[in-house]
């Protein structure tokens, strides 16, 4: 579906971080953003010429599939582990971490291990690394703190997005292996890219700015 031309642009804006980054963003870009800067409970809300809908980031893909929001602003770890048909813009250059594996042992400790359990929250991004080296892990599925696990007992290691490292740090894990870089991306709806390209390439131009201040 891609909606009808005169409607303003809707942009799928990942809720938190991402969203006060990119405030942020369009403020300095001369873009009203009084709406934004002050959200209440409103999930959709003007700037300037168009509207954000504020997302959580898994979802931010499912609006701009779908064409109900034309682009849309998330981290590349839920495009890593999500997947989709958008195109993938560009890096916004903010939101910058890492996919990393980490454990309490040291690689080749855990190379060596019989049963290689993992835990993590992206189990997608922890398949496919470890499939790309041919090793057979056991991947299992955690909602959050994935820390835990190796704490508990209850897997190896873990696949997780490092920022700082202080949360590792602080709980007794090191990094074994940097799996994939990450960081905020700006991406469209495939549609709209073609029958709305000028106003999507003035919206775009204006990201583009506002990331290299
Ligand atoms: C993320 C990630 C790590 C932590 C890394 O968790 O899963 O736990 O941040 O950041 P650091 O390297 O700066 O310590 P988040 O806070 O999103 O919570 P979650 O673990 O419940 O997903």
């Amino acid at each position: 579906m891609t909606r009808s031309n005169g409607a303003p642009l809707r942009v799928a804006l990942t809720k938190g971080r991402l969203e006060k980054h990119m405030t942020k963003l369009f403020s300095g870009q001369g873009v009203d953003v009084s709406a934004l800067q002050n959200p209440g409970r409103r999930l959709i809300l003007p700037f300037g010429p168009w509207e954000a809908v504020l997302a959580k980031a898994p979802d931010v893909i499912t609006y701009v599939e779908h064409g109900v929001c034309e682009l849309g602003i998330l981290g590349k770890d839920t495009i890593l582990e999500r997947e989709g048909s958008f195109y993938e813009l560009f890096d916004l250059g903010f939101g910058v971490c890492r996919f990393a594996l980490a454990a309490r042992m040291s690689k080749e400790s855990f190379e060596a291990q019989h049963h290689r359990r993992v835990a993590s929250k992206y189990p997608h991004v922890a398949r496919q690394f470890f499939q790309k080296r041919q090793m057979d892990v056991e991947i299992i599925k955690l909602e959050g703190s994935v820390e835990l696990a190796p704490l508990l007992g209850l897997a190896d290691a873990i696949v997780d997005i490092v920022e700082t490292g202080a949360t590792l740090r602080e709980n007794g894990l090191e990094v074994i292996e940097d799996i994939a870089p990450i960081s905020a991306r700006l991406i469209a709806n495939i549609g709209a890219m073609k029958t709305r390209r000028e106003e999507m390439n003035e919206f775009i131009s204006l990201c583009e700015r506002g990331s290299q201040c």
